[in-house]
């Protein structure tokens, strides 16, 4: 049996989206009117890309992982400072994969903690990557600012993972993510983006975002709070990856991009992920980034006990003491 926290708290620093209509609900905390009111206070921003800020307690000690780190590092420093998150708590960073919504702030939050902090990464999220979309329409290796060598002049002890790892106890990174799920095997339609392509070994392909990976966080007497990047691997490879890494079999919350919502990929993904997400019976499903709004609602409409609208400044508790 793998280590479980008490308790954990993960906190949005950085979404697709901002609403500041919403309210408290148990173990869900908001930044609402009186943020968007008082101008003393600091409102949080939204932009294309993702971050989870995530505590947890085990045995009465407290520690904190960085999972993605945005777009951008103005918004995502801006956030910490807007949802009351403190840099210097953060003992790990992880990067779900080498795409720039996800790795964007990663130098600039760097430089802001300022002493060395383990960085967890897969060393295929090095390989250059391009777009090129069938309009004709390029952009020219975009990642070229990801190397192992900027993130080390920043101070980032990099781990290059492929497998599992545990980065603090109770919370893992999982490694490659196989995709065995039918509607998200590598034949299966929308599984990839088209236009995104990578360099491997030299020769140009398909960006199958070989270096996708989750954070998986076992809490004791509740199960597991899966949380995904972009989930281009499939949200419910996700899923399975993160049991069988942890050897818990419990699924409580499913958070992060589901990535449905990208150009190409077929309305019957988001059907098929709802009937496995039914079975896997999450207590938690939480749609963000890349999921898109279309399959976000959709979501919400089949499963509304279980839907949660995760925004930007939001935070939930997962707990025995909150079940
Ligand atoms: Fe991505
Ligand atoms: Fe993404």
């Amino acid at each position: 049996m793998t280590t479980a926290v008490d308790r954990v708290t993960v906190t949005t620093v950085a979404d697709n989206y901002s609403d500041m209509l919403l309210l408290d609900e148990p173990n869900v905390k908001r930044l609402g009117l009186v943020h968007h009111f008082d101008p003393g206070m600091v409102n949080p921003r939204a932009e294309n890309g993702i971050a989870f800020l995530v505590r947890t307690e085990r045995d009465g000690r407290e520690r904190c992982v960085l999972f993605d780190t945005s777009f951008t590092a103005g918004v995502l420093l801006h956030n910490f400072e807007a949802t009351g998150g403190r840099l210097d708590d953060v003992c790990g960073i992880v990067i779900s994969h080498g795409h720039p919504d996800h790795h964007g702030g990663l130098d600039g939050v760097l430089a802001a903690i300022g002493h060395e902090v383990p960085v967890v990464i897969h060393p295929d999220a090095f390989l250059p990557r391009y777009l090129r979309l069938p309009t004709g329409e390029v952009a020219p290796h975009y990642n070229y600012a990801l190397t192992a060598d900027a993130i080390e002049r920043r101070g980032g002890a990099i781990t290059a993972n492929r497998g599992a790892i545990e980065v603090v106890d109770g919370v893992f990174a999982t490694g490659e993510i196989a995709r065995e799920v039918p509607f998200e095997a590598p034949a299966s339609p929308g599984c990839h983006d088209p236009g995104l392509f990578q360099l491997i070994d030299g020769s140009l392909g398909p960006d199958t975002v070989p270096d996708d990976q989750a954070l998986a966080i076992n809490v004791r007497g509740v199960g597991l709070v899966v949380l995904t990047g972009c989930s281009h691997a499939g949200v419910i490879n996700t899923v399975e990856c993160a049991r069988r890494v942890t050897g818990e079999d419990r699924v409580h919350a499913v958070m992060g991009g589901f990535h449905l919502g990208f150009p190409g990929i077929p309305a019957s993904k988001t059907t098929a992920t709802i009937a496995a997400l039914r079975e896997l019976a999450p207590r938690v499903v939480a749609p963000m980034h890349c999921t898109g709004m279309r399959a976000a609602m959709e979501i919400a409409r089949e499963m509304p006990e279980e839907f949660l609208l995760n925004v930007v400044g939001t935070t939930v508790s997962f707990g025995a003491a909150d079940a």
